[in-house]
């Protein structure tokens, strides 16, 4: 059985107030829930330290949104894994769609990140997805292999465990038009039957694969009830406790 997994990615939002109020709301609203889900936020680095102080022992771990791989050292701008374990982070989100194809990240960066954080000591959420045209043109299950394959590279069967792989269309993310509970399901197994491909049952059956886009209280249920997927990614819906803690609400009910 797997426990389910409900994050928040907070993207490029908030102030520092907004950020501490919203830690607090999330606190609060999931306290009932963290016995049998797995609850995360990600604020953006900036705000991590404070978030964390705010959520205290509530037992909502928090998330960065990004990382570099490198050792601390000269890489002005950058983020080591070693300062976000230092404020408390439990999880990173590593190769999200925004920093692929608004950053430029390739599958080759991403594995040296997913690498590195793994070796820190961080849960790492890799973030995988089609983009429409690749959906259209019947590649979706062919760009998925090819992220996994990238993504997770020379990760040992011993490291794959702490790894959640977030399944997020790239068509999906931010547009209000969410993946039917078909097409998730559809994906989440096939993501299911690579990892017993690649590493073995034993890893396709604990891994948690959560879907991503245009998750909100009104459709969470109905997704997060599909047998393959087991919990979400959530942007927009995650920056308000009132809608981001149904979400906890639904996965906790399944
Ligand atoms: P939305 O929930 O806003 O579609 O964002 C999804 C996402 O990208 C989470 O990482």
């Amino acid at each position: 059985m797997r426990r389910p997994f409900v994050a928040g990615n907070w993207k490029m939002t908030q102030t520092l107030a907004s950020a501490v109020e919203l830690a607090l709301g999330v606190a609060e609203g999931a306290r009932p829930f963290v016995g049998t889900v797995d609850v995360a936020v990600g604020p953006p680095f900036v705000y991590l330290a404070a978030v964390k102080q705010v959520l205290g022992d509530s037992g909502v771990t928090l998330a960065a949104q990004n990382a570099y791989f490198e050792e601390p050292g000269a890489f002005t701008g950058e983020t080591a894994l070693e300062m976000l374990t230092d404020v408390g982070c439990r999880w990173v989100i590593l190769g999200h769609s925004e920093r692929r194809h608004v950053l430029g990240e390739t599958d080759e960066l991403i594995n040296r990140k997913v690498r590195a954080a793994l070796t820190k000591g961080l849960g790492v959420i890799l973030c995988v997805g089609e983009l429409l045209e690749e959906r259209e043109a019947g590649q979706t299950e062919a760009v998925l292999d090819r992220q996994m394959a990238g993504g997770l590279a020379d990760v040992s069967d011993g490291q794959i465990g702490e790894v959640v792989v977030a399944y997020e269309p790239v068509w999906a993310i931010g547009t209000g038009q969410t993946a039917s509970p078909e097409q998730a399901e559809s994906a989440h197994a096939h993501l299911r039957n690579w990892l017993q491909a690649r590493y073995n049952p034993q890893v396709a059956e604990v891994t948690r694969i959560q879907y991503g886009g245009s998750v909100k209280p009104a459709n969470a249920v109905e997704l997060l009830a599909q047998p393959n997927v087991d919990g979400a990614l959530v942007g927009g819906a995650s920056l308000k406790a009132e809608t981001f803690v149904p979400i906890i609400e639904a996965a906790a009910g399944q």
